[in-house]
């Protein structure tokens, strides 16, 4: 199967979905985090997570507009979320949000790692500077899921049942590939066009998952990774209004976009899929093959461990 072929596949799925949110199974009693749930396919992920009765954190850094998104989620499902300050892009932040965090819950049974930019200006860098789009969508994400990983862990052991990772990745992937050379402010990194950082970020996800499945599958902790399709939402804020506006016709509703990440995160069919990629509307998918290697995984995993480690 050809790139574009893959790519055309995954943006305009052919198939109905077989999966709907009426097939979240009850989730009473389970503990969910949702990072980006203020709006688009966060905020319909939440939403679909509440009807089902979990009790949902939101990580955002935006705390005004979070609660006007739990505020009209509660109106929608009788269930109100929870909001933890998160900015995915100062990995203090991040610790900040994973001390609080555990400070209130001792289980996670559902982290949906969904927060994301694209193509932000190129001048934009994250709080310890590196590249916007890797230092958001991918390293405040490792470090958040790695501050996670002992709750995660000991609910395993509690409950005995496994719990789901799930790294909100795109399609846009098939376009990336890891250049540890720009991942911070350098000549390489301003080379880069936008779409190409964006596609480096959401290869990251994919790599990530991978490899916490080689490290923590066999301890009950299912990582996938998922792409939800294309969606209408305030990802497209960096894009010019007119291209934004053409773009949207196409696209489809963040209700449409929550339901690949819903089934990989709570599916009962999903639950021994530990390292598969989901595509549009829920089913698996195949990554690009260079996602799967275990050595580049490893590198970048030493190579994430490495920038939290004086966090
Ligand atoms: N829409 C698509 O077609 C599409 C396609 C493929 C993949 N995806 C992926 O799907 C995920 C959700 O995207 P979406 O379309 O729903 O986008 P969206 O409407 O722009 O929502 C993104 C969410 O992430 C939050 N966020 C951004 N930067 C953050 C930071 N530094 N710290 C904490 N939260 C931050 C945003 O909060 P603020 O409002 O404060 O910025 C917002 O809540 C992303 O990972 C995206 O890459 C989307």
């Amino acid at each position: 199967m050809g790139l574009s072929y893959s790519f055309l596949r995954q943006t305009f799925p052919l198939e109905k979905t077989k999966f709907t949110i009426d097939d979240i199974p009850d989730l009473n009693g389970k503990v969910a985090i949702v990072t980006g749930g203020s709006t688009g396919i966060g905020k319909e992920t939440v939403k679909g997570l509440l009807l089902h009765n979990a009790k949902v954190y939101i990580l955002t850094r935006n705390k005004e507009k979070t609660e006007h998104a739990i505020a009209e989620l509660k109106d929608l499902t009788g269930h109100e979320a929870q909001f933890v300050s998160c900015d995915l892009a100062d990995l203090v932040s991040v610790k900040h949000a994973a001390e609080e965090f555990t400070s209130k819950e001792k289980e996670l049974y559902i982290l949906i790692n969904n927060a994301g930019v694209l193509n932000p200006p190129i001048e934009q860098l994250t709080a310890q500077g590196y590249d916007l789009q890797l230092g958001t969508n991918a390293l405040g994400h490792f470090y958040l899921t790695k501050l996670l990983l002992p709750t995660l862990l000991s609910t395993v052991n509690h409950s005995g049942h496994k719990v789901r990772v799930v790294n909100v990745s795109s399609v846009g992937h098939l376009f990336g590939t890891l250049d540890f050379d720009t991942f911070r402010d350098t000549p390489a990194r301003r080379k880069l066009t936008p779409s190409a950082g964006y596609g480096q970020s959401k290869f990251a996800n994919i790599v990530l998952a991978a490899e916490f499945t080689r490290r923590y599958s066999d301890q009950g902790i299912v990582t996938t990774s998922a792409h939800p399709g294309a969606i209408i939402s305030e990802i497209f804020r960096h894009w010019h209004p007119v291209t934004a506006g053409i773009m949207g016709l196409f696209l489809s509703p963040p209700s449409m976009g929550a339901l690949t990440p819903l089934y990989a995160a709570t599916s009962p069919e999903t639950e021994n899929l530990g390292g598969k990629y989901f595509v549009p509307w829920a089913r698996l998918g195949e990554p690009l093959k260079a996602t799967q290697d275990p050595k580049l995984g490893q590198d970048f995993w030493e190579w994430c461990e490495e920038q939290v480690k004086d966090i």
